[in-house]
């Protein structure tokens, strides 16, 4: 195995990626809490929300309401998605937010169904976010979606995700996370992908956002560490999908990364049992167990030793 990093950084993107997907209206009292239990974690990034279209994603229509109560913690920088100037302005002026993330698709028909336009319109509406966020002194991140293969076109060349990443750098975001949407990526592809992109740009402006919906999230993550990647794209409990892929689930999930992470030396600083007591507060919101594969290990061998201890 070549050398691993001996430090990641995790973006936690539960709130809004895991929570924008559930059919069930979480109350925002509710959000709050599963934020501020995270904010205890030692998670240094968290995305909080969208300011997406209340029609396009009502789950997250409650997005200012939710960044001006929760309890911002020093050190943990607290972003959202934004998807034009007006959910720019939402963000920044609506709710106070210093860091947000803009996105758009590799492949043109998920950015359509996604975003409502192609994806040089896109770029269109990016420029001017762009622009007044650095008139403003507000920090970017660019997702690029559908970047390990798309619902409706299926395979997405490297070369066109490597071009469209490489636009979102040119508008100067701070970093690019390549998003496998719907989870079709391979370790394989995923060691290409970086490794193409990262001619181009450092290996600190890449990230990766991956999904585990045909079971290879972590081994994903594990050949995008061994690639050169150091920042993580997860969801607590491994809530989440894409309301516009169909057949999408989870996030790989933050605890399962983090176990598996520090399990091999490299450091996350992020307390585990905290993730599961979110997890279960966001669990509990939805209605149903949140599918962490570690959450489940976890609690059973605690409620064993408890038993054997009786
Ligand atoms: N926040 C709130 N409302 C917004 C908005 C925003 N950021 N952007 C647009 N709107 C409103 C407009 O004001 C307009 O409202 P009206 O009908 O009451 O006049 C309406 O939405 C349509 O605006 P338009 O600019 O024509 O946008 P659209 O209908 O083409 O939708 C997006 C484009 C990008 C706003 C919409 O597709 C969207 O929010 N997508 C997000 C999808 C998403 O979050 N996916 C999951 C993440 S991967
Ligand atoms: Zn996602």
């Amino acid at each position: 195995m070549s050398a691993l990093p001996s430090r990641v950084t995790i973006v936690e993107v539960g709130p809004r990626d895991g929570l924008q997907n559930e059919s069930a209206t979480v109350p925002t009292d509710a959000k709050v809490a599963f934020i501020d239990r995270l904010s205890q974690s030692g998670l240094t990034h968290i995305e909080a929300t969208a300011f997406v279209s209340p029609k396009a994603i009502p789950q997250l229509a409650d997005a200012e309401e939710v960044c001006n109560r929760i309890a911002r913690t020093d050190g943990v920088v607290y972003s959202a998605l934004v998807p034009n100037i007006k959910g720019y302005g939402r963000a920044t002026e609506g709710a106070g937010l210093r860091d947000v993330a803009m996105f758009l698709s590799a492949s043109e028909t998920h950015n359509r169904k996604n975003i409502g336009c192609s994806i040089d319109e896109a770029f269109g509406r990016y420029r001017e976010v762009a622009d007044a966020a650095e008139r403003d002194g507000v920090r970017v991140r660019g997702y690029v979606s559908t970047a390990f293969g798309c619902p409706y076109e299926g395979n997405v060349p490297i070369e066109q995700v490597v071009e469209v990443a490489r636009r979102m750098l040119d508008l100067g975001v701070q970093q690019v996370s390549l998003g496998d949407t719907t989870g079709m990526g391979n370790p394989a592809q995923v060691m290409q992908t970086v490794a193409a992109l990262a001619e181009h740009t450092p290996h600190d402006t890449i990230a990766l956002h991956l999904h585990d919906t045909r079971g290879t999230g972590l081994a994903n993550a594990l050949a995008g560490l061994q690639a050169g990647v150091t920042t993580f794209d997860a969801s607590t409990g491994g809530l989440g999908g894409c309301p516009y892929a169909p057949g999408a689930t989870g996030n790989v999930a933050t605890d399962e990364l983090v176990y598996m992470l520090e399990a091999m030396g490299v450091e996350t600083g992020v307390d585990p049992e905290i993730l599961l007591q979110s997890a279960e507060i966001a669990g509990e919101a939805i209605g149903r167990e949140p599918p962490s594969r570690y959450l489940k290990a976890t609690r059973a061998t605690q409620a064993r030793e408890r038993k054997e201890n009786a």
